[in-house]
């Protein structure tokens, strides 16, 4: 089985990540699967976008929690990256859903809750609504730093599939505090040797942010799960060179 390529934010290394145009360019790569990160706007609108504010990625300032979802479709979140990508806008969850599936996306969608700075109510079960209303015939990971999301999405949908990000060495958690099993560890690359030592239970390895084609080869001869990167045709590329 090869490793999978995942693009990071859509492919964040050639368009402003988190955008549709992120997503279309990850697509047109033929990558296995993408990686987003999901917040909350005031009116409780799952968004797609990396940090709490959006003051790095668009030309507005401010926390995406105070902004409603119409407030946030203003900014420009394309010219910050480079001016031909102007007009690009920070997207719901549901327009990226929508996205996958008139493209017949048939890879791995995997959903970072971001809940370990800003405990946002509703964000699980809000997300968790939209996705189930789309009903993906593809693979849905949710992926957190914070277990308790985790654990709220498992009780909401007791057969999801979920992720534990991991970014410390001897920090990796096999079970939720109910139990329950957690299905992958996404970690950061610099884990993986410690990783692969410490899985027990032999769950699927993914790893994060590889971009160095010395990294990229590293990993990728590690026959990890997947790979999550911000060039996803640079890394099927490397892929095709290690793997064949
Ligand atoms: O999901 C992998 C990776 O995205 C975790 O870190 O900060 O890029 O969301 P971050
Ligand atoms: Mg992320």
């Amino acid at each position: 089985m090869r490793t999978k390529i995942i693009a990071h934010r859509g492919s964040k290394g050639t368009a402003p990540e988190n955008t549709l145009e992120s997503f279309r360019a990850a697509l047109k790569s033929n990558c296995d699967g993408i990686e987003l990160d999901v917040h909350l706007s005031q009116d409780l609108v799952p968004v797609v976008i990396h940090d709490e504010t959006v003051n790095r990625t668009s030309n507005g300032e401010g926390y995406v929690y105070r902004k409603t979802y119409q407030e946030l479709q203003q900014l420009d979140a394309g010219s910050w990256f480079n001016k031909r990508f102007t007009g690009a806008r920070i997207p719901s969850l549901e327009e990226v859903l929508q996205l996958l599936k008139v493209s017949r996306f048939k890879g791995m969608l995997n959903i970072e809750l971001k809940t370990d700075k800003i405990a946002y109510p509703l964000l699980e079960e809000t997300v968790v609504d939209l996705v189930e209303r789309y009903q993906p015939d593809y693979q849905v990971v949710y992926s957190s730093f914070n277990v308790q999301s985790l654990q709220k999405v498992i009780g909401l949908v007791p057969n999801a599939e979920i992720a534990i990000l991991l970014k410390k060495r001897g920090a990796q958690k096999a079970f939720l505090p109910n139990g329950h099993p957690i299905q992958a560890w996404h970690g950061s690359h610099r884990l993986v040797n410690d990783m692969i030592k410490n899985n027990k239970r032999k769950i699927p390895i993914r790893l994060w942010t590889v971009n160095r084609l010395f990294d990229l080869g590293y990993c990728l001869n590690k026959n990890v799960d997947a790979i999550i990167t911000d060039y996803p045709n640079r890394a099927l590329r490397v892929r095709d060179r290690v793997q064949g």
